[in-house]
């Protein structure tokens, strides 16, 4: 039974005797490299994890400079790259693998996020339990066309405190326009004083945003987070913290701002822990309690206590209004949240973010308020956790009606998501709810944009989404950029969707399903749709691919991922070990893309194989050898009793099937 099993776990994927014979004896640098350069499937992937776990059994510097002369010696990055990045992440990843079975389902989750060669397990079953039935029958919002209010929508402002006019805006760095100190001389391209496309956010450029949302007539800003830089490699607590205050100093608008949290709000970037992780649960605190002073001039007092211990989130009544904004932090739905690896028990809700979410529209359902709920990260993404994208979908199902907006930002593109009742069935009539993305504000990915909605101020609903930009191409930006109006959502499709818009209609579930099958049926509506998202000539299906069948692919899964608030249903291939080291980007509804993670340890990580595959010759392979082996050999040495070697990982599996 136990052979048989083991059988099929394990020998039809690994052939594990050759397995055994093949690793007992390598010494760990040779381990390490062919590790990288073997095969891409996820068999291999979990057998690197065993390398990568006796490696850092030798302590969290072991492997971290192993990681770090790879990068170098490949050169994956520049060497400050690498070792900043390697830096921050390594320790984390150390204590994971050192947590985790390398063969258990954390580890397969694991090979999914980080190197995209496993394919995702399957959700994990789980209820969330609600402290109410759904009532029998709801309170019904309804319009009496009175006049709408505005509220400003704005994202992904990644402002550079380091900005410098004048330094290399082509620089060979993930980010550029600062002084680095390496870069060739004459400068080939000065960065201007308001911004470019390569570099994030300078001061005078958030000080004309804030001009800009001064002179709509906001009743109060959305902010779905992202405030920090994506020197992703230099960024430390100090620099956040400054990086969270003076957004608080910046963005004293004419009227109040609600925010959320970004994965950029912490150090290392993307990574809060979990309650449940005993020796680092408050190491990301120092981000809620910044933020909780910070924000508290707009949220109050008491949601900001709440920020400080519900990690981030807080829920808030609007004055005046029967509006309850909740805001959570969707740090732990990222799969690029390293501490979600450091365990192989099931985790449903950490950090209790979903529990607080429930209680809160339960709140709002039995005091007859209307909720707005507010993240960074839209829960469908390619890069969110399918648990956690399952288990909040079931709590947007369970309040669709006190539900009338999700906002979101993240993708630094201008997009929506649909849930739907019944995901095998999307049509009009299922669609359930709306997360609004809003575009980025730094010119990184394309040119600045903010949305400003019109709200029904009964049923609080939208009843157009209008986008302003600013042309980092036009010449005038330099000196004043100036701020227009993109377009009008429903002026745009209102007579395009055969249904049509009353004049009183919100831009409903049901009219975001109507508009993807617009998309269907006229192609030029889907690229113009395109063209918009990214704000660049950058991006859309046409360009990456020059064949018919793949236009048409990437096509469906963009239309797909727009009917997908859950991430188990956008049609996203993660597990991309076929043919993946040819693609010259990820094709478009891959959103897990570089843009919004930066070029951080998943990037890097992935690079390692690419280029153990592509760039590594015999004499990059010995000078590695002998880095790796100076390195790991003096510590397997003082190593007493080898804490955690091949053969236990073996045993370990045996002794786990009883
Ligand atoms: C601005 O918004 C307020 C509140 O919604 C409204 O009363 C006022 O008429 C608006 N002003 C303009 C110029 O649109
Ligand atoms: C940046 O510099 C590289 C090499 O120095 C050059 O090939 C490239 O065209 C430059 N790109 C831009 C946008 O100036
Ligand atoms: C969902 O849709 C599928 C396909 O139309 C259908 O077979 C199924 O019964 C539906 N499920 C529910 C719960 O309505
Ligand atoms: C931005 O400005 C440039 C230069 O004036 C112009 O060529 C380009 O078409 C403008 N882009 C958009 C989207 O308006």
């Amino acid at each position: 039974m136990l052979w048989k099993r083991l059988y099929l776990q394990f020998v039809v994927s690994v052939p594990l005797v050759s397995f055994i014979h093949a690793r007992q004896y390598l010494p760990l640098a040779d381990e390490i490299i062919n590790g990288f350069g073997g095969p891409l499937d996820c068999a291999s992937c979990h057998s690197l994890l065993v390398t990568l776990r006796a490696t850092a059994a030798l302590g969290d510097n072991a492997l971290t400079n192993s990681l770090k002369n790879m990068c170098k010696q490949l050169k994956l990055q520049d060497p400050d790259v690498c070792d900043g990045v390697l830096d921050n992440a390594g320790p984390i990843i150390a204590h994971d693998l050192r947590s985790i079975s390398p063969f258990g389902q954390t580890s397969t989750k694991f090979c999914s996020a980080i190197f995209g060669l496993c394919a995702e397990p399957p959700v994990n079953d789980y209820i969330v339990p609600f402290p109410k039935p759904t009532p029998r029958n709801p309170k019904v919002f309804k319009s009496s066309g009175k006049p709408p209010f505005q509220v400003v929508h704005f994202s992904d402002v990644h402002i550079d405190r380091e900005y410098t006019i004048g330094s290399e805006a082509n620089c060979s760095k993930p980010l550029c326009c600062r002084e680095f100190g390496d870069q060739p001389e004459p400068t080939k391209d000065p960065a201007g004083p308001l911004g470019n496309h390569a570099c994030d956010t300078p001061h005078p450029l958030v000080k004309s945003i804030v001009k800009a949302i001064d002179a709509t007539n906001t009743s109060f800003s959305l902010f779905t987070g992202d405030i920090v830089d994506g020197a992703v490699w230099l960024v430390n607590q100090e620099d956040v913290t400054n990086d969270i205050n003076l957004f608080g100093e910046d963005f004293r608008l004419k009227s109040p701002v609600f925010p959320a949290l970004g994965n950029h709000e912490s150090s290392p970037v993307n990574c809060f822990p979990r309650t449940t992780n005993e020796d680092h649960a408050e190491d990301s605190q120092w981000v809620y309690d910044t933020t909780s002073s910070q924000w508290s001039q707009w949220i109050g007092q008491a949601a900001a206590e709440q920020i400080t211990h519900y990690s981030g989130s807080y829920s808030v009544v609007v004055a005046n209004t029967n509006l309850r904004i909740i805001s959570i932090n969707s740090g732990f739905w990222y799969k690029m949240n390293l501490w979600l690896y450091d365990s192989d028990d099931p985790q449903p809700d950490p950090n209790g973010i979903l529990s607080f979410l429930v209680e809160q529209l339960q709140f709002a359902e039995d005091l007859g308020q209307r909720c707005w709920i507010m993240a960074h990260m839209a829960p469908g993404g390619g890069d969110v956790t399918l648990d956690q994208s399952n288990y909040y979908d079931q709590v947007i199902q369970r309040y669709k009606h006190v539900i009338a907006g999700q906002f979101f930002g993240h993708t630094h593109a201008d997009e929506f998501q649909i849930a739907y009742s019944n995901y095998s069935d999307r049509t009009r009539d299922t669609a359930v709810s709306t997360a609004w993305i809003a575009p980025s504000l730094t010119p990184r990915s394309g040119n600045p944009a903010f949305k400003l909605y019109d709200v029904d101020p009964e049923t609080y609903e939208i009843l157009d989404a209008k986008v302003y930009t600013t042309n980092v191409s036009h010449p005038e930006f330099q000196i004043e950029p100036i701020w227009t109006m993109l377009y009008s959502t429903r002026d745009l499709y209102s007579s395009s969707i055969p249904k049509g818009l009353g004049p009183a209609d919100a831009l409903s579930p049901m009219f975001w399903h109507d508009v993807t099958e617009l998309f269907e049926t006229d192609d030029e509506a889907f690229r113009e749709f395109q063209r918009r998202k990214r704000r660049t000539g950058r991006g859309g299906c046409r360009q990456r691919v020059d064949d018919d069948d793949a236009y048409d692919q990437c096509k469906r899964r963009t239309i797909c991922q727009l009917r997908a608030q859950r991430s188990e249903d956008n049609c996203v291939d993660v597990n991309r070990r076929e043919g993946w080291l040819l693609e010259p980007a990820l094709p478009e509804g891959d959103v897990a893309s570089h843009e919004c993670e930066g070029i951080g340890i998943g990037a890097i990580l992935k690079q390692m194989i690419d280029a153990s595959h592509n760039k590594m010759d015999e004499t990059m392979k010995n000078m590695l050898r002998v880095q790796l082996n100076e390195l790991l050999l003096p510590l397997q040495e003082a190593q007493e009793a080898p804490a955690i070697s091949y053969m236990n990982d073996l045993k370990q599996i045996l002794l786990g099937m009883h």
